[in-house]
């Protein structure tokens, strides 16, 4: 069935959507992004999210294409005119169309595009079983906390991860964990200290991970925000990652090793549920 998406100001079918290709995102990669999770017809955690666009869209002089009012709008008329009650809103601005040059343009239109994604997130099987993964050299450029499409390392440390028989990658840099290919890590040490690297331009500040950690701390969980090595994660009880996507994935193996007892562990499982439970009262 085809979605209505919006594209620089007009809801089209998706089929219809078009671009130049003279876009600087496809060109150049000259476009950030964010995607905003749904459940029950609402955003969750929006107000962040598009804080986040902001703090992108500064660091790479991109003007802002639209009011965070309108940009809501859009985002609420797509959710409605899809029948959208459980997935996503992706949302794309890119510095616009401009004769190839690496220089930034001096008149580009910035454009935004948005789209749907229904996606089951509450009850997935992941959240349930837990997932195995699979760690990767982190070959990233150095400004990951800005969050543009430029994902191609990302997209290829998640395929070898999944050609390993994982469903996802860590990134490994100088031995310690930087991230999930599109999502933050944590682990959980035998003393039930969560332990997950510290923000930075070396990883992406996410929003939900922001969300996580000031539960750990109304739940009165020791935290320490600090890079760990492979060797602290295979050492664990627990072990974790939150996106946008998937809240809270209970991670029960890496490379193969068993973390804890194999199971999905019980801070995880409560920190999925207080994430969701208090992202939904706050809504929109
Ligand atoms: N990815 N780290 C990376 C590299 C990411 O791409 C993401 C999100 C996160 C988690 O951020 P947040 O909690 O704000 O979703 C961390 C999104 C979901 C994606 O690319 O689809």
């Amino acid at each position: 069935m085809s979605r209505t998406v919006y594209v620089n100001g007009e809801f089209v079918a998706e089929e219809n959507a078009t671009i130049s290709i003279f876009d600087r995102g496809f060109l150049f990669a000259d476009a950030v992004y964010e995607v905003s999770s749904v459940i029950d017809g609402k955003l969750l955690d929006n107000a962040r999210h598009l804080a986040r666009l902001h703090r992108s869209l500064g660091e790479l002089k991109i003007p802002a294409p639209d009011t965070d009012e309108n940009i809501l709008r859009v985002q609420k008329e797509l959710i409605q005119r899809n029948s959208l009650t459980e997935g996503a809103v992706y949302l794309q601005v890119t510095r616009g169309a401009a004769e190839r040059d690496f220089a930034f343009p001096k008149n580009a239109q910035p454009g935004i595009v948005m789209f749907t994604q229904a996606k089951q997130l509450r009850d997935s099987p992941q959240a349930k079983n837990g997932i195995a993964i699979a760690t990767m050299p982190d070959i990233r450029w150095k400004r990951r906390d800005i969050k543009t499409v430029g994902l191609l390392a990302q997209s290829m440390a998640k395929q070898a991860a999944l050609d390993a028989g994982a469903v996802d990658a860590w990134m490994v840099e100088d031995g310690f964990v930087t991230e999930g290919s599109s999502n933050n890590a944590f682990i959980v040490d035998k003393n039930g200290t969560i332990i997950t690297r510290q923000l930075g331009n070396d990883i992406l500040h996410g929003i939900t991970r922001a969300s996580i950690l000031k539960l750990t701390e109304a739940e009165n969980i020791k935290l320490e925000e600090r890079a760990f090595t492979v060797a602290e994660a295979l050492q664990a009880q627990e072990a974790f990652i939150t996106s946008a996507s998937t809240f809270v994935w209970p991670v029960i193996s890496i490379d193969g090793h068993s973390i804890g007892d194999g199971k999905p562990g019980p801070v995880a499982g409560r920190l999925r549920e207080l994430y969701i439970d208090t992202a939904l009262q706050a809504a929109e």
